[in-house]
């Protein structure tokens, strides 16, 4: 069977004031249906920026990329848009909900965005809210939900529509140790049911919940172990080096890794 994800020799350059930022150095990894990845990797390794890629939010600067089986690099904006609304869900370390809109309405959201009838709409938004445990919560705005229960309603609405594929970047960043393994138990059964899962963590406990791993470093994967930088006391950061000289316009003249 052909794999959900497949990067091939992806480079992602970005380009700011004049300086070039490898922010994704020839990937290549391949994401089988069912599958629950977890990609880990310090701050700035690349994380987020694979995960716009993989959730075709940005394009590759260099090499191909197929979700299932189609060159997303072939694709104009709004077939890419129809992927991410139909077979991706998105769950982000800031929430993102809209605080003038109920549970409901912001699970109802972007099942409105794919022209879903209202009476449907709302039962998928129902059902998904009640999934996450908080069907008794669905008239409540943001501001008067947790943390946790804010990002379970955006899990809510990443599945309400019942993606094949879900995308998850620091799930849990933002949330107290309880609520963030709360989050973690709903994406497992997620993925338990048959969903594909990338998990984006810097956080090696997380990603220990998931059936393969490996690690991200100055943009290029690696093992799961080397995924940041060997502590020690050296240099004049004391054991702390920036990811990547060239990232720091600061540091970019005094060190080079
Ligand atoms: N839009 C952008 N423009 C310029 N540089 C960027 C942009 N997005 C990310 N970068 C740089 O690319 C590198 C990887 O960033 P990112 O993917 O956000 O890492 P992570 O999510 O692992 O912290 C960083 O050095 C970051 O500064
Ligand atoms: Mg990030």
């Amino acid at each position: 069977m052909e794999p959900v994800i497949s990067l091939r020799g992806v480079s992602k350059v970005y380009r700011r004031n004049g300086r070039e930022v490898r922010a994704l150095d020839n990937v290549s990894l391949s994401v089988e249906k069912g599958e629950f990845l977890a990609v880990v990797g310090s701050s700035g390794s690349g994380k987020t920026t694979l995960m716009n890629l993989m959730g075709c939010l940005d394009t590759p600067t260099e090499g191909e990329y197929l979700f299932e089986g189609e060159n997303v690099g072939e694709l104009g904006g709004r077939e890419l848009a129809e992927i991410r609304n139909r077979r991706i869900g998105f769950v982000f370390q800031g929430f993102n909900l809209i605080g003038g809109l109920t549970a409901l309405e912001n699970v109802e959201l972007p099942l409105a965005y794919r022209g879903v009838p209202a009476g449907e709409r709302r039962a998928l938004a129902q059902e998904a809210l009640a999934l996450v445990g908080l069907g008794e919560r669905t008239g409540h705005l943001p501001g008067q939900l947790s943390g946790g229960q804010q990002q379970r309603v955006a899990v809510a609405r990443a599945i309400a529509a019942r993606p094949p594929v879900i995308l998850a970047d620091e799930p849990t960043g933002n949330l107290d140790p309880s609520s963030g393994r709360a989050v973690m138990q709903i994406l497992r059964r997620l993925n338990e049911e048959g969903r594909t899962l990338v998990l984006i963590t810097h956080d090696m406990a997380l990603a220990a919940q998931a059936g393969r791993r490996i690690g991200i470093r100055e943009g290029r994967l690696c093992g799961e172990e080397e995924h940041e930088f060997p502590s020690g006391g050296e240099g004049i950061f004391g054991g702390f080096r920036p990811p990547r000289a060239i990232d720091n316009p600061i540091t970019n003249d005094i060190i080079r890794p």
